[in-house]
Protein backbone atom coordinates (compact mmCIF):
# COMPACT_ATOMS: atom_id res chain seq x y z
CA UNK A 1 0.00 0.00 0.00
CA UNK A 2 1.30 3.41 -1.12
CA UNK A 3 2.60 6.03 2.07
CA UNK A 4 0.32 8.76 2.25
CA UNK A 5 3.83 11.02 1.31
CA UNK A 6 4.03 9.39 -2.23
CA UNK A 7 -0.12 9.41 -2.32
CA UNK A 8 0.23 13.38 -2.41
CA UNK A 9 2.91 13.00 -4.69
CA UNK A 10 0.73 11.42 -7.28
CA UNK A 11 -2.27 13.99 -6.36
CA UNK A 12 0.13 16.82 -6.99
CA UNK A 13 1.39 15.32 -10.15
CA UNK A 14 -2.60 14.68 -11.29
CA UNK A 15 -3.01 18.43 -10.26
CA UNK A 16 0.18 19.34 -12.48
CA UNK A 17 -1.52 17.46 -15.43
CA UNK A 18 -4.78 18.98 -15.43
CA UNK A 19 -3.83 22.24 -14.99
CA UNK A 20 -1.21 21.18 -18.05
CA UNK A 21 -4.12 19.93 -19.71
CA UNK A 22 -6.41 22.68 -18.83
CA UNK A 23 -3.51 25.35 -20.80
CA UNK A 24 -3.71 23.33 -24.00
CA UNK A 25 -7.27 23.59 -24.17
CA UNK A 26 -6.93 27.54 -24.41
CA UNK A 27 -4.83 27.43 -27.39
CA UNK A 28 -3.23 30.74 -29.15
CA UNK A 29 -5.47 32.12 -31.40
CA UNK A 30 -2.68 32.23 -34.46
CA UNK A 31 -3.55 33.79 -37.83
CA UNK A 32 -1.74 33.03 -41.13
CA UNK A 33 -1.18 34.78 -44.10
CA UNK A 34 -0.02 33.59 -47.24
CA UNK A 35 2.06 35.90 -49.31
CA UNK A 36 2.05 35.21 -53.26
CA UNK A 37 2.77 36.68 -56.72
CA UNK A 38 6.26 38.06 -57.80
CA UNK A 39 8.89 40.39 -57.10
CA UNK A 40 7.12 43.46 -55.71
CA UNK A 41 5.55 40.48 -53.35
CA UNK A 42 9.14 39.30 -52.45
CA UNK A 43 10.32 42.73 -52.01
CA UNK A 44 12.61 45.47 -53.83
CA UNK A 45 12.30 48.35 -51.28
CA UNK A 46 15.64 49.90 -50.87
CA UNK A 47 17.35 47.33 -53.02
CA UNK A 48 16.91 48.47 -56.47
CA UNK A 49 20.30 50.23 -56.64
CA UNK A 50 22.77 47.23 -55.85
CA UNK A 51 22.80 45.42 -52.79
CA UNK A 52 19.61 46.18 -49.80
CA UNK A 53 20.12 49.73 -48.26
CA UNK A 54 19.12 47.97 -45.07
CA UNK A 55 16.94 50.36 -43.60
CA UNK A 56 13.74 48.78 -42.44
CA UNK A 57 11.54 51.38 -41.12
CA UNK A 58 9.81 51.92 -37.93
CA UNK A 59 6.64 50.63 -39.27
CA UNK A 60 7.76 47.55 -40.32
CA UNK A 61 9.71 46.37 -37.19
CA UNK A 62 12.34 48.88 -36.99
CA UNK A 63 15.53 46.62 -36.90
CA UNK A 64 18.30 47.80 -39.00
CA UNK A 65 20.25 45.04 -40.85
CA UNK A 66 17.45 42.83 -40.52
CA UNK A 67 16.93 39.90 -43.33
CA UNK A 68 14.63 40.50 -46.20
CA UNK A 69 11.27 38.63 -45.17
CA UNK A 70 11.68 36.89 -48.45
CA UNK A 71 15.28 35.39 -48.04
CA UNK A 72 15.98 32.11 -49.25
CA UNK A 73 12.55 32.03 -50.67
CA UNK A 74 12.23 34.52 -53.45
CA UNK A 75 15.73 33.15 -54.98
CA UNK A 76 18.63 34.73 -56.82
CA UNK A 77 17.44 38.11 -56.53
CA UNK A 78 18.73 40.57 -54.03
CA UNK A 79 15.70 41.30 -51.52
CA UNK A 80 14.70 44.58 -49.40
CA UNK A 81 11.34 45.31 -47.99
CA UNK A 82 7.84 44.03 -48.98
CA UNK A 83 4.91 44.54 -47.80
CA UNK A 84 4.34 41.83 -45.24
CA UNK A 85 5.89 43.25 -42.20
CA UNK A 86 4.05 46.57 -42.23
CA UNK A 87 0.86 44.59 -42.68
CA UNK A 88 1.23 42.66 -39.67
CA UNK A 89 2.71 45.25 -37.21
CA UNK A 90 -0.43 47.59 -38.64
CA UNK A 91 -2.88 44.14 -38.02
CA UNK A 92 -1.10 44.41 -34.46
CA UNK A 93 -2.20 47.30 -33.86
CA UNK A 94 -6.18 46.69 -34.69
CA UNK A 95 -6.49 42.72 -33.12
CA UNK A 96 -6.80 41.11 -29.89
CA UNK A 97 -2.99 41.85 -28.25
CA UNK A 98 -2.56 37.86 -27.84
CA UNK A 99 -3.03 36.81 -31.35
CA UNK A 100 -0.26 35.17 -33.00
CA UNK A 101 0.13 36.52 -36.50
CA UNK A 102 1.87 34.30 -38.58
CA UNK A 103 3.16 35.20 -42.21
CA UNK A 104 3.97 32.68 -44.87
CA UNK A 105 6.42 34.17 -47.60
CA UNK A 106 5.69 32.54 -51.17
CA UNK A 107 6.54 34.89 -53.82
CA UNK A 108 8.88 34.53 -56.92
CA UNK A 109 10.45 37.57 -58.58
CA UNK A 110 9.95 37.68 -62.32
CA UNK A 111 6.91 34.82 -62.22
CA UNK A 112 3.42 34.96 -64.99
CA UNK A 113 0.39 33.25 -63.45
CA UNK A 114 1.31 30.46 -65.65
CA UNK A 115 3.71 29.43 -62.95
CA UNK A 116 1.24 29.57 -60.10
CA UNK A 117 -1.55 27.09 -62.12
CA UNK A 118 -2.41 24.25 -59.95
CA UNK A 119 0.47 21.71 -60.51
CA UNK A 120 3.46 23.90 -60.95
CA UNK A 121 6.18 24.31 -58.61
CA UNK A 122 5.14 27.65 -57.04
CA UNK A 123 1.70 26.24 -56.65
CA UNK A 124 2.07 23.48 -54.87
CA UNK A 125 4.95 24.91 -52.66
CA UNK A 126 2.66 27.37 -51.72
CA UNK A 127 0.06 25.41 -50.67
CA UNK A 128 2.14 22.89 -49.29
CA UNK A 129 3.50 25.92 -47.13
CA UNK A 130 -0.11 26.55 -45.82
CA UNK A 131 -0.84 23.29 -45.14
CA UNK A 132 2.12 22.63 -43.30
CA UNK A 133 1.37 26.43 -41.47
CA UNK A 134 -1.87 25.40 -40.29
CA UNK A 135 -0.89 22.11 -38.95
CA UNK A 136 2.17 23.49 -36.86
CA UNK A 137 -0.16 26.34 -35.44
CA UNK A 138 -2.80 23.57 -34.71
CA UNK A 139 -5.71 23.97 -37.19
CA UNK A 140 -9.41 23.67 -35.33
CA UNK A 141 -7.08 24.85 -32.19
CA UNK A 142 -6.81 28.26 -32.49
CA UNK A 143 -5.25 28.80 -35.75
CA UNK A 144 -7.45 29.94 -38.78
CA UNK A 145 -6.19 31.03 -42.35
CA UNK A 146 -6.66 34.81 -42.54
CA UNK A 147 -6.14 35.45 -46.37
CA UNK A 148 -3.71 34.67 -49.29
CA UNK A 149 -2.44 38.22 -50.26
CA UNK A 150 -1.48 38.12 -53.86
CA UNK A 151 0.70 40.92 -55.50
CA UNK A 152 1.51 39.66 -59.33
CA UNK A 153 0.52 40.31 -63.00
CA UNK A 154 3.65 42.53 -64.01
CA UNK A 155 5.20 39.15 -65.64
CA UNK A 156 2.21 39.28 -67.68
CA UNK A 157 2.02 42.38 -69.35
CA UNK A 158 4.58 41.16 -71.99
CA UNK A 159 2.53 39.35 -74.34
CA UNK A 160 -0.98 40.67 -75.35
CA UNK A 161 -2.57 37.10 -74.63
CA UNK A 162 -1.19 36.47 -71.41
CA UNK A 163 -3.07 40.08 -70.37
CA UNK A 164 -6.20 38.40 -71.95
CA UNK A 165 -5.91 35.84 -70.50
CA UNK A 166 -5.01 36.91 -67.01
CA UNK A 167 -8.49 37.10 -65.27
CA UNK A 168 -9.62 33.54 -65.88
CA UNK A 169 -5.94 32.33 -65.14
CA UNK A 170 -6.71 34.02 -61.64
CA UNK A 171 -10.02 32.69 -60.56
CA UNK A 172 -8.27 29.28 -61.43
CA UNK A 173 -5.32 30.10 -59.55
CA UNK A 174 -8.03 31.05 -56.68
CA UNK A 175 -10.21 28.05 -57.07
CA UNK A 176 -7.87 25.65 -56.77
CA UNK A 177 -5.59 27.10 -53.71
CA UNK A 178 -8.87 26.87 -51.94
CA UNK A 179 -10.16 23.85 -52.03
CA UNK A 180 -6.63 22.44 -52.29
CA UNK A 181 -6.47 24.06 -48.46
CA UNK A 182 -10.35 23.03 -47.78
CA UNK A 183 -11.11 26.75 -47.45
CA UNK A 184 -13.71 27.53 -49.69
CA UNK A 185 -14.40 30.93 -48.08
CA UNK A 186 -10.83 31.83 -48.09
CA UNK A 187 -10.20 35.63 -48.14
CA UNK A 188 -7.80 36.24 -51.39
CA UNK A 189 -7.01 40.21 -51.22
CA UNK A 190 -5.56 41.10 -54.74
CA UNK A 191 -2.79 43.87 -55.28
CA UNK A 192 -3.46 46.17 -58.51
CA UNK A 193 -0.25 46.45 -59.88
CA UNK A 194 1.19 49.15 -60.43
CA UNK A 195 4.25 48.57 -63.08
CA UNK A 196 5.20 45.93 -65.62
CA UNK A 197 7.67 44.32 -67.49
CA UNK A 198 6.01 45.17 -70.99
CA UNK A 199 3.53 46.95 -72.05
CA UNK A 200 0.33 45.87 -71.54
CA UNK A 201 -0.20 47.35 -67.76
CA UNK A 202 -3.18 48.49 -68.50
CA UNK A 203 -4.99 45.31 -70.24
CA UNK A 204 -3.87 43.34 -66.67
CA UNK A 205 -5.12 45.73 -64.42
CA UNK A 206 -8.56 45.84 -66.19
CA UNK A 207 -8.14 41.91 -66.16
CA UNK A 208 -7.47 41.93 -62.02
CA UNK A 209 -10.62 44.09 -61.42
CA UNK A 210 -13.02 42.06 -63.87
CA UNK A 211 -11.79 38.81 -61.84
CA UNK A 212 -15.63 37.93 -60.24
CA UNK A 213 -14.84 35.71 -57.38
CA UNK A 214 -16.19 36.03 -53.80
CA UNK A 215 -14.43 36.68 -50.50
CA UNK A 216 -12.30 38.89 -52.95
CA UNK A 217 -10.69 42.23 -52.05
CA UNK A 218 -8.74 44.79 -54.56
CA UNK A 219 -6.02 46.61 -53.15
CA UNK A 220 -4.24 49.13 -56.10
CA UNK A 221 -0.58 49.92 -55.86
CA UNK A 222 -1.24 52.48 -58.33
CA UNK A 223 0.18 55.66 -57.73
CA UNK A 224 2.58 54.29 -54.64
CA UNK A 225 6.15 55.64 -55.03
CA UNK A 226 7.94 53.50 -58.03
CA UNK A 227 11.98 53.11 -57.73
CA UNK A 228 14.04 54.70 -60.34
CA UNK A 229 14.28 50.88 -62.20
CA UNK A 230 10.85 52.01 -63.22
CA UNK A 231 9.46 48.37 -61.89
CA UNK A 232 9.73 48.10 -57.91
CA UNK A 233 7.68 49.69 -55.23
CA UNK A 234 9.80 51.84 -52.76
CA UNK A 235 10.51 51.04 -49.18
CA UNK A 236 7.83 53.66 -48.18
CA UNK A 237 5.70 52.42 -50.91
CA UNK A 238 5.89 49.18 -49.15
CA UNK A 239 4.62 50.42 -45.47
CA UNK A 240 1.79 52.07 -47.75
CA UNK A 241 0.74 49.09 -49.39
CA UNK A 242 1.47 46.73 -46.31
CA UNK A 243 -1.25 49.07 -44.36
CA UNK A 244 -3.48 49.23 -47.30
CA UNK A 245 -3.16 45.04 -47.02
CA UNK A 246 -4.05 45.51 -43.48
CA UNK A 247 -7.06 48.07 -43.80
CA UNK A 248 -8.79 45.07 -46.58
CA UNK A 249 -8.25 42.89 -44.36
CA UNK A 250 -9.95 44.06 -40.95
CA UNK A 251 -12.73 45.41 -43.48
CA UNK A 252 -13.86 41.78 -43.62
CA UNK A 253 -13.52 40.96 -40.17
C1 LIG B 1 8.02 29.17 -64.87
O1 LIG B 1 7.54 28.39 -65.94
C2 LIG B 1 8.50 28.09 -66.93
C3 LIG B 1 7.80 27.38 -68.08
O2 LIG B 1 7.10 26.25 -67.61
C4 LIG B 1 9.61 27.23 -66.30
O3 LIG B 1 10.60 26.94 -67.25
C5 LIG B 1 10.21 28.00 -65.13
O4 LIG B 1 11.15 27.19 -64.46
C6 LIG B 1 9.13 28.43 -64.15
N1 LIG B 1 9.73 29.27 -63.13
C7 LIG B 1 9.61 29.03 -61.83
C8 LIG B 1 10.32 29.97 -60.92
O5 LIG B 1 8.95 28.11 -61.37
Amino acid sequence: MASPQLQLQVLALLLLLATTATATATPTPTLIFLLGGQSNMGGRGGATNGPWDGVVPPDSGGRKRGSPFHAGIDVHNVLGVGPGMSFAHALFRAIPPSTVIGLVPCAQGGTPIANWTRGTELYERMVGRGRAAMATAGAGAGARMGALLWYQGEADTIRREDAEVYARKMEGMVRDVRRDLALPELLVIQVGIATGQGKFVEPVREAQKAVRLPFLKYVDAKGLPIANDYTHLTTPAQVKLGKLLAKAYLSTL
